[in-house]
């Protein structure tokens, strides 16, 4: 790769996990039930719409979430940008979106993160959040489809998700609000999901708590995940998740993790209902996402009661993913699965 350079007026020893707007984004249209029209650069920046666009008005919009990584080896990759280009259709189906194609998907993430290549953090110090999004931009009045759709993609450098990397979540297992219903759009990006867990997650947060975990809507029996994050148990070297059930989010970390556990460090992985029980019971719990990536669950609190999990800190197999997540993705070891996606 020829030399990139790193942009010099950002602090890159400071990032959080927040918008630092970058050079440029993609944009592309699709109108009156054509094909997706060819996208393009344009510089980042507010975009204009009907107020009757389909999107504002009844949440007919889906997004997905990646990071571009700057490696030990001077590349820049994306981590395994296909499956959310696949689960970014899957969403959109469900929302009548005309579907994004897979190669285009992939061609524009591309685009950007080359134009705002000198925008990714240094090895180590963060990543480029990679933020696609498909908007109904038609206008509508009655609750229908629209007739044009936008597909955007912007990003921005960001640092860790919690301040510091030995945080241990506090967190609320919440009956008072379900986060999807069977047979709705849990398991899809759709953005209305994410307004729905606002309040949820500014109650517990005044409440103390870092976040909640949600149990199924339909009986409270199992739980199911957090507002943006999977939710993972290890119990006598098992490590158990909820099952996808359709109400859960298919996590690209989640599917990463499994197979890290898998095939390298040998663990038996169980997908299956999890009852409060034995989260309560569990030797450690973690969540996992784009955004936190793994990130340790040091206790846990219920109407009834509360534990603390592994000490209240950082158990060794939670560690250990985290590191090897760190190791694939800064190429320091080999890639074996294959989910780097080389940028330059
Ligand atoms: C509800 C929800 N669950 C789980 C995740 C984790 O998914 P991923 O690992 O693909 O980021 C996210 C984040 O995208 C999410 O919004």
């Amino acid at each position: 790769m020829e030399d990139i350079e790193i942009l010099q007026d950002i602090d890159w020893d400071n990032l959080t996990f927040s918008l630092t707007p970058a050079r440029s984004m993609y944009i592309a249209e699709q109108r009156d039930n054509n094909a997706w029209e060819p996208g393009k650069l344009v510089p980042f920046g507010n975009v204009s719409m009907s107020p009757a666009a389909g999107v504002l008005n009844y949440g007919q919009g889906v997004f997905e979430g990646l990071k571009a990584f700057r490696t030990s080896r001077d590349r820049i990759v994306l981590f395994r940008p296909e499956n959310n280009a696949v689960r970014a259709i899957d969403s959109a189906e469900r929302l009548c979106i005309p579907p994004v194609p897979k190669e285009m998907f992939v061609e524009a993430l591309l685009e950007v993160v080359r134009d705002n290549a000198d925008y990714i953090p240094p090895c180590g110090k963060g990543s480029l959040y990679v933020r696609p999004v498909i908007w109904g931009t038609g206008e509508v009045l009655g609750v229908k489809p629209v007739q044009s759709y936008t597909f955007l993609v912007f990003v921005s450098p960001v640092g860790n998700y919690f301040k510091s990397s030995e945080k241990c979540l506090h967190l609320k297992i919440t009956n008072k609000f379900h986060r999807a219903a069977p047979r709705g759009t849990g398991g899809l990006k759709a953005i209305g999901n994410y307004a729905a867990s606002l309040l949820p997650q500014k109650l517990a947060k005044k409440a103390g708590f870092d976040e909640v975990i949600y149990l199924n809507a339909a009986n409270e029996n199992f739980v199911e995940e957090l507002g943006s994050a999977n939710l993972f148990i290890l119990k006598d070297q098992t490590l158990v998740t909820p099952s996808l059930t359709g109400s859960i989010l298919p996590g690209v970390t989640r599917d990463s993790v499994i197979q890290i556990s898998k095939e390298i460090l040998n663990l038996e992985v169980q997908e299956k209902t999890v009852s409060v029980d034995e989260v309560l019971d569990a030797d450690e719990v973690f969540c996992s996402g784009t955004a936190v990536t793994v990130t340790s669950i040091g206790k846990i609190t219920t109407d009834e009661t509360f534990r603390i999990i592994s000490g209240g800190k950082i158990g060794p197999f939670t560690r250990r993913i985290g590191e090897i997540f760190s190791e694939i993705r800064n190429e320091t070891v080999n890639d074996q699965f294959k989910w780097l996606y080389p940028v330059f």
